[in-house]
């Protein structure tokens, strides 16, 4: 299987708490390796159009709001299968539905704060690479 890639957001719940070295462990011990990375603060503008695909649903200005209210991580992630390992990681959206061990089993606070984003197929991880990342900022 050849390496892929995909992306992942470090979400404010997360950064808030100091839980972003821990978070990325659990990334590289299921065999991510981080290859691009920076802590940012969303515009509102970029947290819009990033989640555009959500913009009928009801809680779209409210996910908008949150993603703005602190810094982020925007991670490129590679490995094998990386989009769905990074799933498999991560867990369910709704912490409660998520597995024990995952991400958000272990740090989520609801299904908004969520400690976590991750690409849900390869048309997706290169939009969302592209939408934060040059060629030259991933090193991998
Ligand atoms: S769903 O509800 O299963 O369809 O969820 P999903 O399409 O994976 O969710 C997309 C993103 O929206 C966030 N989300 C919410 N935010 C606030 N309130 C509610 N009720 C809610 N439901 C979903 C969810 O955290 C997803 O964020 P990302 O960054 O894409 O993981």
């Amino acid at each position: 299987m050849a390496l892929e890639r995909t992306f992942s957001i470090i979400k404010p719940d997360a950064t808030r708490r100091n839980l972003t070295g821990q978070i990325i462990a659990k990334l590289e011990d299921g065999g991510l390796r981080v290859v691009a990375q920076k802590r940012i603060r969303l515009s509102e503008d970029q947290a819009k159009s990033f989640y555009a695909v959500h913009k009928e649903r009801p809680f779209y200005s409210d996910l908008v709001s949150f993603m703005t209210s602190g810094p982020v991580v925007v991670q490129v992630l590679e490995g094998e299968n990386a989009i769905s390992r990074n799933r498999e990681i991560m867990g369910a959206t709704n912490p409660s539905e998520a597995a024990p061990g995952t991400i958000r089993a272990e740090f989520a606070e609801n299904i908004e704060a969520n400690s976590v984003h991750g690409s849900d197929g390869p048309d997706t991880a290169a939009e969302e690479i592209k939408f934060f990342f040059t060629d030259d900022e991933i090193v991998g």
